[in-house]
């Protein structure tokens, strides 16, 4: 189908980026939401934009790059345009060795340590709500109902996912049995929802992880952030890991994908060992 924009262009001719425009746009979205693009990836991003592009009808780079920025119109169709350049991967339980870190070290020490306390979890980057709710799963089996899970990320419609926990049967694949019977009803048509008494522990919020002073929620006893931080330059990755470790309470744990920043350090984290994973704990004496 042929898209006319007002002065007449035909949208589907729309030329290759060029060099110019690949760094302009690889500006703004390092700015706003942290992701490089790099290179050789330079045909997704123009796809990216080719696709919404002909879908609203404007056939130049330019104009388009004007309107995402713009106060109004842009505000909504900046929020389009990143859920297209943001990669929503996910599954249950994804990371099994991370998930095992926490069943076999984490929880235990927090419960030997916590007395009555409630835990805190923030996956952050969470796509359509997977990984949240592997946590919480997780989290129930092993310290009953004493935790809260919250999930963030940049992309509304992912987020929609989440909120709704619904999910197809075969995305269950990674869930255990004994906590499919447990944490999902069937819904009929191959859906399956995560159980309410589930839900009610976690939930979801909008939040661009570069602002990370925007989100107020401190003394958290774990922060999961995988396939995340592997977008952002290292420089990035290492600002917010700074800043992550400021909102945990002490001994408490950031578990991020093995290889997603190679020398982290930070004055009050102490790596935790534990076989194939990427984790560290904030000491307790700060
Ligand atoms: C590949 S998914 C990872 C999902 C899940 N953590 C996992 O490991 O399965 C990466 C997610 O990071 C989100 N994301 C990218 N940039 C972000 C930002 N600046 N702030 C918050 N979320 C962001 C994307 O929208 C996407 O849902």
């Amino acid at each position: 189908m042929e898209h006319k924009t007002a002065g007449g262009m035909d949208a589907s001719a729309l030329p290759e980026l060029d060099d110019a425009q690949f760094r302009q746009w690889n500006e703004l979205l390092e700015s706003r939401i942290g992701i490089v693009i790099p290179p050789e990836r330079r045909a997704f991003l123009a796809t990216g934009l080719r696709t919404r592009m002909r879908e609203i009808g404007c056939s130049d780079y330019q104009h388009y790059f004007d309107l995402v920025r713009s106060p109004g119109r842009g505000v909504p169709e900046w929020s389009v345009l990143v859920d297209r350049l943001t990669v929503h991967e996910t599954r249950f339980f994804r990371h099994q060795e991370s998930f095992a870190l926490l069943r076999e070290q984490v929880l235990p020490d927090f419960a030997e340590r916590g007395g009555e306390r409630v835990f805190h979890a923030w996956s952050l980057g969470c796509a359509s709500g997977e990984e949240a709710y592997s946590l919480a799963m997780l989290l129930d089996d092993e310290l009953g109902a004493r935790f809260g899970v919250m999930g963030t990320d940049v992309s509304q419609p992912a987020l929609a996912i989440a909120r709704a926990g619904r999910y197809r049967a075969r995305r269950l694949e990674g869930v255990p049995e004994s906590y499919r019977a447990r944490y999902f009803e069937p819904e009929g048509d191959g859906l399956y929802r995560v159980s309410e008494a589930l839900r009610q522990r976690v939930c979801f919020s909008r939040h661009n992880v570069q602002h990370l002073e925007r989100f107020r929620l401190q003394g958290l006893d774990l922060v999961f952030c995988q396939n995340m931080l592997i977008y952002f330059e290292r420089a990035t990755r290492t600002r917010i890991l700074d800043g992550l470790a400021g909102r945990l309470a002490p001994g408490g744990v950031i578990v991020i994908g093995p290889g997603e920043v190679l020398s982290w350090t930070h004055p009050e984290m102490e790596r935790i060992r534990f076989a194939n994973t990427l984790a560290f704990r904030r000491r307790a004496d700060t």
